[in-house]
């Protein structure tokens, strides 16, 4: 159960080699997250991460493994995370790939990758982790979705089209659990320096996954169903959505 001042004891985090969930993990550690579950596709990859987590002062971490493009598995897996570990006050969705843009435009096969892991994996993992937070009738649901969700650029739509579907997916699925005492809270950062963007030049307000991190904390803290990392690019992207398309496609998005 989350502890009196609502800090969550218990966190899974699907995707847990990534530098956003680490650093937020890291962060909740600190302030009373006592149980950590990072499931990954390379558990044996992590040790880095427990060790850090640990001593931010989690005294459990565990690791298991995890794909998110292995849907056939998802149920067992949600099945086994519950029975092994015991409740979760927070599941966190943070795996995601960026894809090459380019080559998904001439492989269908790379285009099927990112939406598969962003959209479908999600979905079809988030439908059982659903099912349990309902039963437990309690904890939240946070899910790193981006800002490239709002509308989808020329230079990566593949990618901002599978978040724009998993955005939609969590925040129907917020709709779905409100009132029964889960709580979905969408997470959409611009430009963070992780692994992800390593040798990218770095879009403007570019975030570390710390701030991330303590966004994420603060958005938990208050209840909030979607938050924007930096706060200036909830203006940037919102001006954006209304860019007439004729224009919208003269610019160098
Ligand atoms: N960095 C940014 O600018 C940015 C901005 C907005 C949103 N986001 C989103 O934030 C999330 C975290 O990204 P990050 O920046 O922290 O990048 P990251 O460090 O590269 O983390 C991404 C993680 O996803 C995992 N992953 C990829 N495919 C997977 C699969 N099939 N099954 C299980 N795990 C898989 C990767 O695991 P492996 O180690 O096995 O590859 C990696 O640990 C992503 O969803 C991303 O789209 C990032």
């Amino acid at each position: 159960m989350k502890d009196a001042l609502g800090s969550p004891q218990s966190v899974l985090v699907l995707g847990g080699g990534s530098d956003i969930a680490i650093a937020t993990v890291r962060l909740l550690a600190g302030s009373r997250a006592e149980r950590v579950v990072l499931a990954a596709r390379r558990p044996e990859a992590l040790d880095g991460a427990v060790d850090d987590i640990r001593s931010a002062g989690a005294r459990i971490v565990e690791t298991v493994r995890f794909d998110a493009t292995d849907f056939a598995s998802h149920e067992a897996f949600v099945d086994d995370a519950w029975e092994r570990f015991g409740d979760f006050d927070l599941v966190l969705f943070a795996f995601g790939v960026l894809g090459d843009q380019t080559r998904s435009e001439n492989d269908p096969a790379a285009a099927v990758d990112v939406i598969q892991t962003n959209f479908t994996g999600a979905a079809s993992v988030a439908i059982p982790v659903a099912r349990r937070m309902l039963a437990q009738g309690h904890g939240s649901i946070v899910v790193l979705s981006s800002v490239a969700a709002e509308r989808a650029r020329r230079a990566n739509f593949v990618y901002g089209s599978s978040k724009s579907g998993m955005d939609q997916f969590f925040q129907g699925l917020g709709d779905m659990l409100h009132g029964h005492g889960v709580h979905v809270m969408v997470v959409r950062p611009g430009f963070v320096r992780t692994k992800m963007t390593a040798g990218m030049q770095a879009a403007p307000f570019s975030t570390t996954p710390e701030e991330v991190a303590r966004a994420i904390a603060r958005g938990l803290e208050r209840g909030k169903e979607k938050i924007w990392v930096p706060g200036p690019v909830r203006a940037i992207a919102t001006a954006m959505h209304h860019i007439p398309r004729p224009i919208y496609r003269r610019l160098p998005l």
